[in-house]
């Protein structure tokens, strides 16, 4: 992880020197406003399949994890602009882009750091069932000049003067396209339209690759230049949160914010871990050890603090942690465990709950350092596969790809204040939550 987060650190300073002259500035005014941050196998998604199990949707979410952790470990050429495959995300949101306002659903991931849409000319394209943008139908829409390119290997001077970049996942998928200036439209929760202009956007016009034929592009959520957050920067001070309602809390959606929120007096107190690797493109924190009743299991690639050891990601499901350090969670939980076991093919972990209600499994503590410490309740780490088996919803690592998935965020506040580099949980029945 070290030298991976070295390169990208390297990177992002180059981004972030070359980028001040292409992002636009922002209009004047402070924002904040929520939008349903919308699970693609929720029935507000177009990726709905009403026919698909729990079960089946679990698998096909960890076959998605799989996939987005082998991008990562496999190349990371791209990482800032397009650290992982835009179909591997787990949330979507709707937004409208250009004037007059053209809907789409788009991905909205905090693993990746640019915003892209397919625009109409696309003629070698991944079948996208839903309309395609035109950019000739729209007002607002503005082409970057040469002059203005960011200097990033995946862009160049292209034809006409225009700003243009070509982006390729090692998976073979690419896109090639025109860097773009364009208004943005939130669904506000509140029922308003949030609209922002002079956002810098990618028009795919060439695309190949694995996406779903509803998927319309990606919003980045990610600390890179170019990701939607650090282009709204100062008007939404720097932050956003998300509260993310369990899968089986049908007909809840979660919230995605944008701005610091109005939540006045958090209940219980948030607690904030400091963002490691400032320079990454992920949310990257330090964790020191993982605890199950009195039992201290000390993270894998523990170091004074400075460099962080596992991603917050909303974009993966499941957790995953080094092999070691998910033996010992299980050497932990069987000394204060004595509910019987049960075999599953995928999870290590699984307790028979026929008798019992799965609150009676031990919490989870995660130790992030200096007494920082995030309690997970068990229905953050065990996931049903059936009525009657829970397991732990942990799978091991790759060397370094250490992650906290959305199924150990949901209902939780978690908040990004990228002003101050740091992340803070604050536990929440986001079923109740109204951002
Ligand atoms: C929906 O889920 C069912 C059950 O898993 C599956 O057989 C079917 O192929 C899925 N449909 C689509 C369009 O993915």
């Amino acid at each position: 992880m070290a030298s991976l987060i070295l390169i990208l650190a390297a990177i992002t300073l180059l981004v972030i020197s070359n980028f001040a002259v292409a992002v636009a500035a922002a209009t004047t005014g402070k924002l904040s406003f929520s939008v349903n941050y919308i699970h693609r196998d929720s029935p507000q998604s177009p990726f709905y399949n009403s026919s698909q199990t729990p079960y089946e949707s679990l698998i096909a979410s960890v076959d998605r994890d799989r996939f987005r952790f082998s991008k990562l470990s496999n190349g990371l050429s791209n990482i800032i602009m397009a650290p992982i495959a835009p179909d591997t995300a787990e949330y979507l949101i709707n937004i409208a882009i250009g004037t007059p306002p053209f809907n789409i659903h788009i991905i909205a991931d905090t693993g990746s750091g640019l915003i892209w849409t397919q625009c109409v000319p696309c003629k070698n394209c991944f079948r996208q069932t839903a309309p395609k943008f035109d950019p000739s139908a729209s007002s607002t829409y503005k082409t970057i000049s040469c002059k203005d390119c960011p200097s990033l290997e995946s862009f160049f001077c292209g034809s006409h003067d225009k700003c243009s970049y070509s982006y390729i996942y090692v998976d073979g998928s690419f896109g090639n396209g025109i860097g773009s200036i364009e208004t943005l439209t939130f669904d506000s929760s509140s029922g308003e339209k949030v609209s922002v202009e002079n956002i810098n956007m990618g028009c795919t016009h060439e695309s190949k690759g694995l996406f779903q034929s509803t998927e319309a592009g990606i919003i980045g959520l990610g600390r890179g230049s170019l990701s939607l957050i650090s282009q709204l920067g100062d008007r939404i001070d720097n932050q956003f949160s998300y509260c993310l309602v369990p899968k089986t809390a049908v007909g809840y959606s979660s919230t995605l914010n944008f701005g610091p929120g109005p939540y006045p007096n958090l209940e219980p107190f948030p607690v904030s871990i400091p963002l490691a690797d400032v320079n990454s493109p992920f949310y990257s924190v330090f964790l020191q050890s993982v605890m199950v009743g009195d039992v201290i299991v000390p993270m894998e690639g523990s170091n004074d603090g400075s460099e962080g050891n596992i991603v917050i990601d909303s974009g993966a499901y499941l957790s995953y942690l080094p092999h070691t350090v998910l033996n010992g969670l299980i050497d932990a939980f069987s000394k204060v465990i004595t509910l019987p076991t049960a075999q599953d093919s995928l999870f290590k972990l699984c307790y028979k709950i026929d008798r019992v209600s799965i609150d009676v499994l031990p919490d989870v503590k995660m130790d992030f350092g200096n007494g920082v410490v995030v309690t997970f309740p068990p229905l953050n780490m065990f996931f049903k596969v059936s009525n009657a088996i829970a397991c732990l919803a942990v799978l091991p690592s790759s060397p370094g790809m250490n992650f906290i998935g959305n199924f150990a965020q949901q209902n939780f506040l978690l908040e990004y204040d990228l002003g101050i580099n740091m992340v803070s949980f604050t536990a929440k029945d986001c079923t109740k939550f109204v951002g």
